[in-house]
């Protein structure tokens, strides 16, 4: 049987500085989702990357004095090395330097050129170097000290220049009748009647090549001009899903922050639809992460290293905090107190005691022997209702991508399964002697937590791992077919040993 596909990928980020706190939020989610795919029976492909060209970085590579091939090259690594250090299940890391996405980018040009959606005019007009966006002169701030900003807050200028523009005027009616047909393209919806709005107030053609700059993928047959960083950066997802005609495309998921909704919901699939390509299945714009409430931003000193973050509570805990604490589709707040209170309270006293106090009697008691399973008496009902209602609530929270809505339905499982354990208490079983009933008690509590670990794989997966062993799950049968599936009485256990220490702040 030939197993559905899914294609996601996440937003690929600017390499002109370091990796921040947000760029790991989106890997991090990203792979949450990815890792469940696949073990709910998908087979997934998953692409990251970072977005090389463009005014912003060929500025940066000046004030760097470095020619700017050479300056992405030593940017990069950091971003790399930050996946390595969460657990990033990627199966590609496109650099949009690539040669494989330069041909790609001018294929798809000269297929927009074919269908009469391009034309070479004079942009006249205000740009943000920051956002690497156009605006209209209606969408500008004005600041307090009299200055024009973006939307974004971020300084723009005025420019003119020859450029080719893209007819995205003649899509404005496309683009709503895909919205209206397709109402979970743009997610969350709040993200979706935003975008709708704007669209619905009307497009102005969009310039897409610079000539006052050089560090761009050239237009064919107009090598004066670059390509605007975006056309060159949006179409990564089709270089990745294997080419114009990949058997990738087309994605079934773009995971990316709020402030790259509109690229993604109205020039992309403008750019899509010009070329006579399908359109992804789903747009999610996350929202944004703050520190203890704040923008992360150089001048507030506030940007922490999330390599280092995740070196120092771990890795799993920086994951696990992230997806548990910021309602996904909003913006959320991290502090290093927030991480150390909610992993001690979820994983420490959640489920890892869980595991470690069953898993300790086991091998006290039972000599590490999976113990067999009594006739349910009406306090496995009751546990069993609530492992049934938990997994459906986890099931349909992931689907709907409410990463948070899925551990809240874990850690509904585990509040369950440690009142089964305390109702029970097989310690006192084993004083009186009765070995029988500690054994099925014993038994029942350690199904439970076979089952809470194995939905936490996706957020937690070496520690996940680490457990699945101790409860003797073998590892073919760690995917969601087997969630039903105990493992068998008489199976030797190792010795347990604790995957969830408590933490505190020094460390
Ligand atoms: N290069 C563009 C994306 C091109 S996608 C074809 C870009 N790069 S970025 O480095 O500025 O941002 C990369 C991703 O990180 C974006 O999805 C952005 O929204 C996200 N975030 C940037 N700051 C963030 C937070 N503070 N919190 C959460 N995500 C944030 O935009």
């Amino acid at each position: 049987m030939t197993k559905p596909r899914f294609y996601l990928t996440t937003a690929i980020a600017y390499p002109n500085g370091r990796p921040h706190m947000g760029h790991a939020y989106e890997a991090i989610a990203s792979d949450v989702i990815a890792r469940f795919k696949r073990l709910d029976g998908h087979e997934v492909r998953f692409l990251t990357g970072t977005d090389e060209h463009g005014l912003k970085i060929d500025q940066a590579a000046r004030a760097a004095g470095m020619a700017p091939k050479a300056y992405v090259d030593q940017m990069v690594a950091p971003f790399q090395a930050l996946d390595a250090a969460l657990g990033i299940s990627f199966d590609r890391f496109i650099r949009t330097t690539d040669a494989d996405h330069k041909a790609l980018v001018q294929a798809l040009w000269q297929r927009m050129a074919a269908n009469d959606d391009l034309y070479l005019g004079r942009y006249e007009g205000w740009y943000s170097v920051r956002d690497e966006a156009f605006y209209d002169e209606a969408e500008l701030v004005t600041a307090d000290d009299g200055a024009r900003l973006s939307p974004q807050g971020t300084p723009v200028e005025w420019t003119v220049e020859e450029s080719w523009f893209f007819r995205l005027s003649a899509y404005q009616d496309r683009l709503l009748a895909l919205y209206d047909s397709q109402p979970d393209f743009i997610q969350p919806a709040s993200r979706f009647n935003e975008m709708r709005a704007f669209v619905a107030g009307g497009l102005s053609d969009l310039s897409v090549s610079r000539t006052s700059f050089a560090w761009g993928i050239p237009v064919p047959g107009d090598e004066r001009h670059v390509m605007y960083v975006w056309l060159d950066a949006l179409a990564n997802y089709l270089t990745g899903a294997g080419g114009l005609d990949g058997e990738w495309w087309p994605a079934a998921l773009h995971i990316v922050g709020k402030d790259v909704v509109r690229f993604h919901t109205v020039y992309w699939p403008a750019f899509l639809m010009s070329a006579g390509l399908a359109l992804p299945k789903t747009v999610f714009g996350h929202g944004f992460l703050l520190n203890r409430g704040e923008k992360m931003s150089k001048s507030l000193g506030n940007v922490v290293d999330p390599a280092e973050m995740a070196q120092r509570f771990g890795v799993d805990r920086l994951r696990w905090f992230l997806c548990r604490e910021v309602a996904f589709g909003e913006d959320g707040s991290y502090s290093d107190e927030a991480i150390v209170e909610r992993t001690n309270a979820d994983l420490a006293n959640g489920i890892g005691n869980l595991a470690q106090r069953s898993l300790a009697m086991v091998a006290k008691n039972l000599g590490g022997v999976m113990p067999v399973w009594g006739e349910a008496g009406e306090t496995e009902l009751r546990l069993k209702q609530a492992f049934h209602a938990g997994a459906e609530a986890y099931f349909a929270a992931m689907n709907s991508l409410a990463l948070h809505r899925a551990l809240d339905a874990v850690m509904a499982m585990v509040t369950a399964a440690n009142g089964y354990f305390a109702e029970n208490a097989p310690w006192a079983l084993a004083k009186s002697g009765d070995t029988t009933r500690m054994a099925e008690v014993l038994a029942a509590t350690l199904d439970a937590t076979r089952r809470i670990v194995l939905l936490a794989q996706p957020f937690m997966p070496g520690s996940t791992s680490l457990l699945l062993d101790q409860l003797g799950v073998a590892a073919d049968a760690r995917d969601f077919n087997g969630f039903n599936t105990p493992v068998a009485a008489g199976t030797q256990l190792p010795a347990p040993a604790g995957v969830f220490p408590r933490i505190t702040l020094d460390g």
